[in-house]
């Protein structure tokens, strides 16, 4: 290599350069023209585009034999571009070509050639070289950066829990049962029943952001065979209220966050992002069902209110109360929804959905802490007490008051981005069809 890399610097930074000076660039030749006696190539990295230019005859000579999406190495002079608001370009003295590119593409990668979405993901590679997608991805990893900001200044401890289970937590119908040693063993739905067993060992405040695997087999544009999950449990709740509090001040954290440290990828993404008015509105389960009942629905008190009746009440709400985000409560107990580690209050849950653009961002509950209960419940929602034990008889000796939520991660950054399916929020999506890549 003649071309000394460890010079290199990125595409943004040729932009902050002194017309004359000269730049080691690198990335891949997206575009390349030869017109007459000049050439052009369209480099791209991570932070944008740069036009190389140049008019020696050997090097575009050399060109014939580059190929789109092949990774070059370049140095040359800055000059400024003649194009209004055309920035900085390259003038290039050496160019290497580090990777040919094969001449035909799966995919074209500028987006400008639409693919069908199952192709895009059979090359998902290729389609993440587009700098929309840099846009998410890096979206997604600020919004975690919010969410592990916001908990250390709270003091949570981060936490990382099994995801080989011995029980489901979450219901039997999205369980992955695999084979352990000739056993059966699970992988997790949720951190759930060791989050919970983290505050009775005391550590009050935790939290998890990791995989969680629901053979989930409906296909939709809102779930995932496996997720990443933020899970979050805290002790020394009296409701939860309490719970509702953390999450909504969460929320409008994450959002003021993206706001203020993703201006330039929001703008590339066409988004803008409202804050919430907190609190936000708190709406039970059966003002919900009558709000619905009132625009003609035929659901009845007692009923999932399912994935269109959140779409329409997301819209009802938003007209009602000028909001993007609310929480659905009180949920009766016969609900699905109401698993069995929630607290009771006679006829319905303690626990609460937070809605956001009319989609389930988030469960929460108050959990049952008293031994005696919890075990009465686990058999009730038919599920075997025995098989629970591991979880069931830490309770025994000493379980703190505690409730805590859990929220998709991939949900979350598809709905702030408004993107049509949740498989554009992940970077290799499992569902039904898909294994690979
Ligand atoms: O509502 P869920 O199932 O609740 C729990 O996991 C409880 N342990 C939470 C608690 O603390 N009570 O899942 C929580 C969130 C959902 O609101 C959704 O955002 C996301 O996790 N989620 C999924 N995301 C993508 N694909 C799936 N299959 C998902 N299942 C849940
Ligand atoms: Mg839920």
């Amino acid at each position: 290599m003649k071309i000394d890399l460890h010079k290199r610097i990125s595409i943004s930074e040729v932009q902050e350069k002194e017309e004359g000076t000269y730049a080691i660039v690198s990335g891949w030749a997206e575009h390349i023209k030869v017109i007459g006696k000049i050439a052009f190539i369209k480099l791209r990295d991570r932070t944008g585009y740069l036009q190389l230019v140049t008019t020696d005859k050997k090097l575009i000579k050399d060109l014939e034999n580059l190929t789109k999406e092949s990774v070059i190495l370049v140095k040359g002079q800055v000059k400024k571009s003649k194009l209004k608001k055309g920035g900085n370009e390259l003038n290039i003295t050496d160019l290497e070509i580090l990777s040919k590119a094969k001449p035909e593409l799966p995919i074209d990668v500028t987006g400008k050639t639409p693919a069908e979405f199952s192709t895009r993901l059979d090359y998902r590679v290729l389609d993440l070289r587009k700098l929309k997608n840099k846009a998410i991805f890096t979206i997604r990893s600020k919004i975690i950066e919010a969410i592990d900001t916001f908990f250390a200044k709270k003091k949570f401890i981060k936490m990382q829990t099994p995801k080989l289970v011995g029980a489901g937590a979450e219901g039997g119908a999205t369980l992955f049962v695999l084979d352990y040693y000739g056993k059966p063993a699970y992988l997790a739905q949720s951190q759930q029943l060791y989050k919970q067993l983290m505050n009775i060992a005391g550590f009050e405040k935790v939290y998890e952001i990791g995989p969680s695997f629901r053979a989930e087999k409906s296909h939709t544009t809102r779930h995932l065979s496996e997720f990443t999950h933020l899970d979050v449990e805290m002790s020394w709740i009296k409701s939860e209220e309490d719970l509702m509090k953390l999450e909504e001040e969460l929320l409008e954290y994450i959002l003021k966050y993206i706001r203020s440290h993703c201006k330039k990828e929001l703008t590339a993404l066409n988004v803008e992002i409202n804050t919430p008015k907190l609190p936000l509105p708190r709406i039970s389960y059966s003002e919900a069902i009558k709000m619905l009942q009132k625009t003609g629905s035929k659901i009845k008190l007692g009923e999932d209110i399912g994935t269109e009746g959140e779409k329409l009440l997301g819209e009802l709400i938003k007209k009602k109360y000028n909001a993007d985000a609310y929480f659905l409560t009180k949920f009766p107990w016969s609900l699905e929804v109401c698993k069995f580690y929630w607290m009771r209050d006679k006829s319905h849950g303690r626990g609460a959905d937070l809605e956001f653009k009319g989609t389930e961002i988030s469960t929460a509950s108050q959990r049952e802490h008293r031994y005696d209960k919890l075990v009465k419940q686990i058999s009730e929602k038919n599920l075997k007490p025995e098989d629970f034990k591991y979880y069931t008889e830490p309770f025994r000796y000493g379980a703190p008051p505690h409730g805590g939520f859990g929220m998709g991660i991939d949900r979350l950054t598809q709905l702030i981005l408004n993107l049509p399916n949740i498989r554009e929020a992940t970077l290799f999506p499992r569902d039904p069809e898909r294994l690979v890549p």
